[in-house]
């Protein structure tokens, strides 16, 4: 991981406060990654397996206790003040939600100031939403001289989202940035919680992103149709994880053709995500990558989550000789194509990537979840 730019993030973050004015006593950090999966998109509500990164880019909270009993904020230029951390409908809404899930988990947290900055783009499928609750529950906890499992943060951050402001997201995004490995991918089993850690095996390949500039909002309409979509295939078959699904299975079930879809989508990416896990345990570059980009093809033809902008930035990426793979990160709806490249070929494929839809590009690189960075609060 890039240290200096999660201390510049960190220092920002604190002067944003600074120059907030406010109360002025000392304040706790904390500095949160993002999240980009290589295989395994739209299975982790579905019991699914997914092979994932945390990422160098992330998002930084500068913590300290209100001088009033009101609360303040400073986020993306933007300042509020509250008299409580309940949802409005302002930019406080995702930086005070982990106040009420932490309250909610009994720990007694006083009113609040709190600085953000970021380097994650936001709506753009890496995670951004995950890393701001983990990051400002952590800076809290430090601020408290609390500590928490990294079970326990991921389920403050996760209830953050899903109780406090109705997003129906799963447990993917919580568990990367939280549990990644330094400098590897984490093989995550949404049915049972457990997780692997792998190496990353190539020294001359890097992962590359594009932000295609399309944002997509995981509380939407459309990732909430394709979670109910999906849960009914399930609940009609009575399984609760794709895991347990074959194609005779889906083919008996008397269920709308979209849902057949859905179901089918859930199946096969939940077994890419297993053989792109062994694809890294064998070095096999070239099978990450055509499984990444057999993600992406039934993300579009099957769960239809993919977009004509999505489709050509991954074509693009995969003209490149050099290119082993590409796909959509994320929700889908926009956001993020990430690509495989061998690092001498990695400029050529972002200006590829950013050419098919004037977007910006940045290398991902693996980097360690919120458990490595933060041990004095993410204990046991
Ligand atoms: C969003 C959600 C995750 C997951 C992905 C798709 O990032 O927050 O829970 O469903 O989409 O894999």
């Amino acid at each position: 991981m890039s240290t200096g730019d999660a201390s510049d993030l960190t220092r920002a973050a604190l002067e944003a406060l600074e120059t907030a004015g406010g109360s002025g006593s000392v304040a706790a950090t904390a500095w949160a990654p993002g999240r980009c999966t290589l295989v395994g998109e739209h299975v982790d509500y579905a019991g699914g397996r997914v092979l994932c990164v945390a990422v160098d880019l992330g998002i930084a909270a500068a913590v300290r206790p209100s001088g009033t009993a009101r609360y303040l904020v400073v986020s993306g230029g933007a300042i509020v003040t509250r008299n409580d951390p309940d949802p409005t409908g302002d930019v406080g809404d995702h930086v005070l939600a982990p106040v009420v899930a932490l309250r909610a988990s009994g720990i007694s947290v006083p009113a609040l100031e709190v600085g953000i900055a970021a380097t994650l783009p936001a709506g753009a499928g890496l995670a951004s939403s995950a890393a701001l609750m983990v990051a400002t529950a952590t800076a809290i906890l430090r601020l408290l001289g609390a500590g928490m499992t990294a079970r326990d943060l991921a389920a403050v951050a996760l209830s953050a989202e899903r109780d406090v402001l109705g997003i129906p997201c799963g447990p993917l995004d919580q568990r990367a940035v939280i549990d990644a490995p330094d400098g590897g991918a984490l093989l995550l089993d949404c049915a049972t919680g457990g997780e692997e850690s792998l190496a990353w095996p190539w020294p001359d390949a890097v992962l590359v992103g594009c932000d295609t500039g399309v944002h997509h909002d995981v509380g939407g309409a459309e990732y909430r149709h394709r979670r109910e979509e999906t849960e009914s295939g399930l609940a009609a078959l009575g399984v609760t994880s794709c895991q347990e699904l074959t194609d005779s299975v889906i083919e008996s079930a008397r269920v709308d053709p979209d849902v057949k879809r859905r179901l089918h989508h859930v199946m096969a990416e939940t077994r890419r995500a297993v053989e792109a896990a062994d694809a890294m345990r064998r070095a096999d570059l070239g099978a990450l990558g055509r499984l990444m980009s057999a993600s992406h093809r039934s993300l579009g033809d099957l769960h239809e989550v993919s977009t004509p902008m999505l489709d050509a930035v991954v074509s693009a990426a995969e003209d490149v000789p050099g290119c082993f793979g590409a796909r959509m990160v994320g929700a889908g709806f926009g956001g993020t194509v990430v690509a495989l490249v061998t690092r001498d070929r990695a400029d050529a494929c972002r200006r590829a990537m950013a050419g098919a839809c004037g977007g910006v590009t940045f290398q991902l690189r693996p980097s360690p979840g919120v458990a490595v960075l933060a041990p004095d609060v993410v204990r046991g």
